[in-house]
């Protein structure tokens, strides 16, 4: 029988498929499209000779982007982890799981994490827990799938919109302790409320191996958790609250910390990717655009689509000048009049 657990997972799944950048979510800040590339001198250079390989988590990724979290925990979404998975093995991407803690409570539910180390065996796999998990749970997510680093979200404003959420939030002993403690290397993320520079070197100063922005303007968890309420007997409203992708990566420019940053929310182009890595990012991931793909097409439309990146990639950091990811930070660029004006009030 679907435990509510489940039920949210697959309500999850089909919300977030139905409302992907929908027309009503509201904007929250600058997107990727405030961002312009500037033409800079020619280079001799080659496609040939571009590296898209990226250094992060103890590890070089093949692409600087992956499949990020999100499912597991009920037979719908065994199908799509296993769907996903299959997905990142023939492409070469790293990929995420969707938080485990379900599976710490029910057993029956391990399947549909681990499928994912049974079609990606050689694969870089990021396990995931919330903030509040003691070191052991970290642990056994981590055992679970044989993750080669974990993912720990900081989601306040996600459980803060969901009517069954938590309402305390004892995290950041926590996190200390398991970035300590782990045997595997540890990410901080956002889900989609992005961060800003106070939070960023707070965060950095527990020296996680990375830290995912998560910013708005992709997956809108307020707005699928309004719509999961059915009662609507949350009365909150998060419009005004979050920072965009681009704005959150600004911010870490701002707050000049040491982790490297992941950038996620709403990057659903290999255009995105390239404005991410421009701004600073280490490395990118998307989720809901990847979900479209796969649910709304099919598995080999996600291939083609993820295939398509990889083949633009090197054309792109050619054009920019850029042998190397770390090459593409370096890339002038303009900023709208409205990321601009974020950038001078930070
Ligand atoms: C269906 C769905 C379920 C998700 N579940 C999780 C989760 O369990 N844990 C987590 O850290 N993030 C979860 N996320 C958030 C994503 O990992 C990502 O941070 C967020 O969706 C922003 O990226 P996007 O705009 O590319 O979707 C989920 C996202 C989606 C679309």
């Amino acid at each position: 029988m679907a435990t509510t657990h489940s039920n949210r997972k697959n309500e999850h799944l089909s919300l977030a498929t139905k409302f992907w950048r929908d027309q009503e979510n509201p904007v929250i800040g600058p997107g990727f499209d405030a961002v312009r590339w500037v033409p800079g001198p020619l280079k001799n250079s080659a496609v040939a000779d571009v590296q898209t390989t990226t250094q992060i988590l103890g590890a070089d990724f093949t692409w600087p982007f992956y499949i990020e979290a999100m499912t597991g925990g009920s037979s719908a979404s065994t199908k799509v982890n296993a769907d996903l998975a299959t997905v990142a093995q023939k492409t070469g991407l790293a990929m995420a799981v969707g938080s485990q803690s379900v599976a710490l409570k029910d057993s029956s539910q391990v399947e549909s994490y681990r499928v994912v180390r049974q079609n990606h065996p050689e694969g870089f796999l990021i396990a995931n827990l919330g903030a509040d998990h003691p070191i052991q749970n970290v642990q056994a997510a981590i055992d679970m799938i044989d993750a080669n680093a974990i993912e720990l979200h900081v989601n306040l404003g996600q459980e803060l919109a969901m009517a069954e959420g938590d309402r305390r939030f004892y995290w950041i002993d926590n996190l200390a302790t398991v970035i300590a403690k782990s045997s595997v290397p540890v990410i901080i993320k956002e889900v989609g409320f992005g961060m800003g520079p106070d939070l960023l070197k707070q965060l950095s100063a527990l020296k996680p191996a990375a830290i995912n922005v998560g910013g708005a303007n992709g997956t809108n968890f307020a707005q699928i958790e309004q719509r999961r309420d059915r009662q609507n007997e949350n009365p909150l409203d998060l419009s005004p609250f979050g920072l965009s992708t681009v704005e959150s990566l600004l911010a870490g420019q701002k707050a000049a910390i040491n982790s490297p940053l992941i950038a996620t929310g709403g990057i659903q182009t290999i255009n995105d990717v390239v404005t991410a890595l421009i701004l600073g990012a280490k490395t990118t991931s998307s989720a809901g655009h990847f979900l479209q793909v796969l649910m709304t097409e099919s598995p080999s439309a996600l291939q083609k689509e993820i295939t398509n990146w990889q083949q633009a990639l090197p054309e792109l950091m050619t054009l920019l000048g850029a042998k190397t990811v770390a090459d593409l930070s370096q890339v002038p660029r303009l900023y709208r009049a409205d990321l601009q004006n974020f950038s001078d009030q930070l």
